[in-house]
Parts: C-alpha cells; sequence; structure tokens
C-alpha cells in the first residue's frame, strides 16, 4: 500500500491490533502470573530495580500481561503510555495522591461517581489538600474556580455518574497551570477522546465497558510517558496494582470494543426515546437525546449517547420498586458496561453513601433508575423495560 492510499486506523480496528507486543506468535495474550523473576546477575538486577515501569522484575512494578492491557487503551486514547491499576478506584487515588501534597488545592466537578466524591470531600482535606467543587455544567467555572500556582489538579467525570452531565473538555483541555485529568469511564475512548481536547490525563474504570464482561476489576490512566511515570512511582508505593488475571480479561474485553459499543449504543438511543414519550417518567438522561440540556456540547465531543442513560420516575421511591420488580430481563446490579443490561437504584445504591442534603444538591432524586444498555437483541430489552416503566406508573 502507497501512503497516498493508506488510510488512518479507525478506533474499533485499533482495538483489535493494539497491546500485542508481548513475546511468542500467540494471537491470545499470555498470562504472566508471576510476582517475582530471577534476574541474571547483580547488575541486571540493578538496572531493574532503577527502571521505570520495569515489567519482568517484581510484580508490583510491573507484569507484561498488564503492559499488554495498557499498550492496548495507550492506543486507544491517543496516548504515549498508560498505567492499569487494581480498580477505578485505585486510579483514581493514585492519580490524586501522587500529584498532590498538603497545601495544594484542587478543582472538582461537583457531579462525580460517589467514592470519587468521597475522596475529595473526606480523605482530601485530612493530608490538607484544599478542594472546590464546581458544578461542571458551567464551563466557565471550573477555570474560574483555579487559583494560579497553587491549584494543583483540575478533575472532570463526563458523562457524569448517575445523571449524565457533561463537562466541556475543550474549556476544561485549555486550563493552564494545573493537571486536568478527566474519567471517561461512562463514555469510553470509541465516544470521546479527551486527550484531543488538551485533557492531561484520561481516567477509566475499566471495571465496566473496557473490560466489558463482569469479569474484571480494574482501572487505567492515559497520558504523556513522563506523567505516567511519576504516577507509576507513587503506584508503587500505594500498591493498588493491576491483577495479571483481570488485566487478561480487559485486554479480551478490548477486543470486541468496537461491536459491543455500537450495538449498545443504538439500543440506549431507542430505550431513552421509548422513556422521553412514557408517561410515568418524568425526564431521561441520555446525552443523545435531544431533552438533554447538553445536547450540543453531547453532538460536539461524543460520536454518540454513549451505552448508558437515567430516567425519573414520577412516583418516587415507590414507583422504583415497581419498576425493578417488574423487570424481568434487565437485573439490578452495581456496574456498568457488561453483556447483561442492568439497572441500578442510585439513591439506595451507588449514591447512598452520599449524605441525603449532597444527593438532593446533585438531583439525584428517589425515583432516578440507571440503565447500563446490555447486548441482548434490542427489541427484548426495550420491550422488558417498556413494561416495567408502565407498571412502575400503574
Ligand atoms: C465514573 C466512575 N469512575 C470510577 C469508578 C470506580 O471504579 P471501580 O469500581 O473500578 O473502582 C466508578 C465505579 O462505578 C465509576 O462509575
Amino acid at each position: 500500500m502507497t501512503d497516498e492510499t493508506h488510510q488512518p486506523e479507525h478506533a474499533e480496528t485499533t482495538a483489535v491490533t493494539a497491546g500485542r507486543s508481548y513475546p511468542g506468535r500467540s494471537l491470545a495474550p499470555p498470562l504472566f502470573a508471576a510476582s517475582t523473576y530471577e534476574m541474571e546477575s547483580l547488575d541486571a538486577a540493578r538496572k531493574a530495580a532503577h527502571t521505570p515501569r520495569v515489567d519482568a522484575f517484581y510484580g508490583r512494578y510491573g507484569n507484561p500481561t498488564v503492559t499488554a492491557f495498557e499498550e492496548a487503551v495507550a492506543a486507544l486514547e491517543g496516548a504515549e503510555a498508560a498505567q492499569a491499576f487494581a480498580s477505578g478506584m485505585g486510579a483514581v487515588s493514585s492519580v490524586v495522591l501522587a500529584l498532590c501534597s498538603a497545601g495544594d488545592h484542587i478543582v472538582a466537578q461537583r457531579q462525580l461517581y460517589s467514592h470519587s466524591a468521597i475522596l475529595f470531600q473526606a480523605v482530601c482535606p485530612r493530608f490538607g489538600i484544599e478542594v472546590t467543587l464546581v458544578d461542571a455544567t458551567d464551563p466557565e467555572a471550573m477555570a474560574a474556580a483555579v487559583q494560579p500556582g497553587r491549584t494543583r489538579l483540575v478533575f472532570v467525570e463526563t458523562p457524569a455518574n448517575p445523571l449524565f452531565q457533561l463537562a466541556d473538555l475543550e474549556v476544561v483541555g485549555g486550563i493552564v497551570g494545573p493537571f486536568t485529568v478527566c474519567d471517561s469511564t461512562f463514555a469510553g475512548p470509541l465516544v470521546q477522546r479527551p486527550h484531543e481536547h488538551g485533557i492531561d490525563i484520561v481516567l477509566h474504570s475499566a471495571t465496566k465497558g473496557l473490560s466489558g464482561h463482569n469479569d474484571a476489576t480494574l482501572g487505567v490512566i492515559t497520558g504523556e510517558r513522563d506523567l505516567i511515570e511519576a504516577v507509576w512511582g507513587y503506584h508503587t508505593v500505594h500498591g493498588a496494582v493491576a491483577s495479571p488475571f483481570d488485566a487478561l480479561n480487559g485486554l479480551r474485553g478490548i477486543r470486541t470494543l468496537g461491536v459491543r459499543v455500537a450495538h449498545a449504543a443504538a439500543t440506549a438511543q431507542r430505550v431513552a426515546e421509548m422513556l422521553a414519550d412514557h408517561p410515568a417518567v418524568a425526564a431521561v438522561h441520555y446525552p443523545g437525546h435531544e431533552s438533554h440540556p447538553q445536547f450540543d456540547l453531547a453532538k460536539r465531543q461524543m460520536a454518540h449517547g454513549g451505552t448508558m442513560l437515567s430516567f425519573d420516575l414520577a412516583g418516587g421511591i415507590e414507583a422504583g420498586r415497581r419498576f425493578v420488580d417488574a423487570c424481568a430481563l434487565a437485573r439490578l446490579a452495581t456496574s456498568v458496561g457488561g453483556p447483561e443490561t442492568l439497572i441500578v437504584h442510585p439513591a439506595t445504591t451507588t449514591a447512598a453513601a452520599l449524605p441525603p442534603e449532597e444527593r438532593e444538591a446533585q438531583g439525584i432524586g428517589d425515583g432516578l433508575i440507571r440503565i447500563s444498555v446490555g447486548l441482548e437483541h434490542p427489541d427484548d430489552v426495550l420491550a422488558d423495560l417498556q413494561h416495567a416503566v408502565t407498571v412502575a406508573g400503574s
């Protein structure tokens, strides 16, 4: 093929081709369960001990199976490097504690996954790190909250869990001074590419859509090599190290990311339209639906609305209970991005750790249901949810 005819690879193809620098000709990545490796000599041991991100020295420093997973995520995000962690929260806390010290200031968005919120609101102050929480839907508020010379980190999550508010990546990526971090878990690399907007660190709970099969607990960040190495150095102390078994499952999941995301997002779009027209539903929260207050921003920075949505049942907690009980296909389980359609009642589960006034401030009502659309036939998903929402409204 000549240069003229060469087309840039699509991300769906990268999901299949990337992360293959492991030794041997196996198409599936080999599983290195090793926690330690024999060194040839003292000199070799000394060199390994001083090599950042060495993956054949000691398990807490790195692992070849984990490296393969990291290479694939870095390629998907268009980044120089990636670092995996034992969970999404392992990634969030390692980034924050690697980059911030007592006296530093963080600007974080108010609408955050509950345990990230706990880290910022309860843990950071204990270490002398001040956090200002900002409404992420106000594009200028993030930049306005930055204290030049003192703010070390600006942290956003877009779309946000569980109401799918968006942060404007172009505005956040344009903030000069602090490191900018985007938790991109609810979109994933096929839906949005935060580095292209100037974001320094892209973060995923790979437990979700990247792994995609509910069989891995995993986190990952991407960014420039130097920055990833700095976080890696702290992570060897923090110890939230990715398991090679989970990384293997994570990479296996990435191979099918393209077809899974396309299928589930098409179904999610139909579910959003059905719910928006249903009399028992007070509001639908889906970036791909025109009722979303930031629909224009979604069109600018997301390829489509994604595979998850939430909605408010007009009848509050009792309607929520009827809805959950009436679902036959959709399952009540706390996660997203797997093959099964999952539902969650945030007020009693994922957001239960938040104080009631904070839940209210964030707009997480008693009738809110979050749906992670799965890989079942779209007609079956639609029929199940439509039936359940009708029962909820009766
Ligand atoms: C947006 C977001 N970020 C981070 C996390 C934490 O990920 P993990 O459960 O893998 O620690 C979650 C978990 O639900 C999440 O939804």
